[in-house]
């Protein structure tokens, strides 16, 4: 089999969903200048576009190859991810001043701009899949999809919880739950929006699910990690915020090496997930893999 180089197939991905991104806000007319300027400047940001690329990836495993809808819903998930960045850099939430290595939001502009600017983010990305998607069903179950992950029992649920555990609880359950909300969730929600605009059947959404929600707590257990281990500069966001916060962590309560550890076993509970798949699932077991061993 050939070898898959999955941070070139990554960057690909993410130029992409880049090219929709600026089609979209191309065509949007009646933003305020300021609104506008500031939904540029953070959508052009270099984010990694990882949502994305599970988004095109669970569509091309499950039909042959990535379609229209496929495209607006990595777009919309971009949407939504990068308004929870904005909002979670704000002074109210972590105050992080950079963020995909510029100025945050709030610091660029001004927090109400900021504030915002996530709104309106969040807004868009309904407004993408509704007016976009091929058939109106199918927009339906993607939007209870995005709403449910990204909603009061979902991310923002997590955020709370984030915020609430700083300089407090030491509890692992109560880690794995925040994990769960303010991350895996959105994870999960983009491998099944993929599976969805692929018309996957039952059996093979519920398998893309349960993997995009392993699949995002290994990921945010690394970003954890890389909080603790990565410079600024690697980065694009403040290192060595969570310790200085109190955030309640795997470092902060596992120690780095068991953090490591445990994100490598996260990651091939992952993997095994994807074996009905077989060796087209390749792509997506590299992903698994890059997501827990990554500096950035
Ligand atoms: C950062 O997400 C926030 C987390 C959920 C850990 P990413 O690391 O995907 O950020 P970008 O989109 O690449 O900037
Ligand atoms: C943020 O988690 C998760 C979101 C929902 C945005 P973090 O607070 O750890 O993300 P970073 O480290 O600031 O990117
Ligand atoms: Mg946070
Ligand atoms: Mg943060
Ligand atoms: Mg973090």
């Amino acid at each position: 089999m050939q070898k898959i180089d999955i941070k070139k197939a990554l960057a690909e991905q993410a130029e992409v969903v880049n090219g929709r991104i600026k089609a979209v806000l191309e065509q949007w007319t009646g933003i305020p200048k300021r609104l506008a300027d500031a939904i540029d400047y953070v959508l052009a940001a270099p984010g990694k576009r990882v949502r994305a690329a599970i988004v095109l990836w669970c569509c091309r495993l499950v039909a042959g190859k990535e379609n229209n809808d496929a495209l607006n819903a990595a777009a919309a998930i971009e949407m939504v991810h990068t308004y929870s960045l904005v909002h979670d850099d704000l002074p109210a939430m972590d105050d992080d001043d950079f963020r995909r290595g510029r100025p945050s939001c709030h610091k660029a502009f001004d927090e109400a701009t900021a504030i915002l600017t996530g709104d309106a983010l969040l807004t868009m990305a309904f407004e993408v899949i509704a007016a976009n998607i091929s058939n109106a069903p199918k927009a339906v179950a993607m939007i209870k999809v995005l709403a449910e992950a990204a909603g009061p029992a979902g991310m923002i649920a997590g955020q709370v919880n984030d915020l609430a555990a700083q300089n407090g609880s030491n509890n692992s359950k109560e880690l794995h739950d925040i994990h769960i909300n303010k991350t895996a969730k959105m994870f999960r929600a983009s491998s099944l929006l993929g599976a969805i605009v692929a018309d996957a059947d039952e059996k093979q959404k519920e398998i893309l699910a349960a993997f995009g929600l392993t699949l995002g707590l290994g990921f945010q257990v690394a970003d954890d990690i890389i909080d603790v281990s990565s410079t600024s500069q690697q980065l694009g966001k403040t290192a060595g915020k969570d310790a200085k916060q109190g955030k309640l962590t795997y470092p902060a309560i596992f120690g780095l090496e068991e953090s490591r550890k445990n994100a490598q076993k996260i990651a091939h509970k992952a993997i095994e997930m994807l074996e009905p798949f077989g060796d087209k699932a390749a792509m997506l077991k590299e992903l698994a893999l890059a997501l827990v061993d990554r500096t950035k």
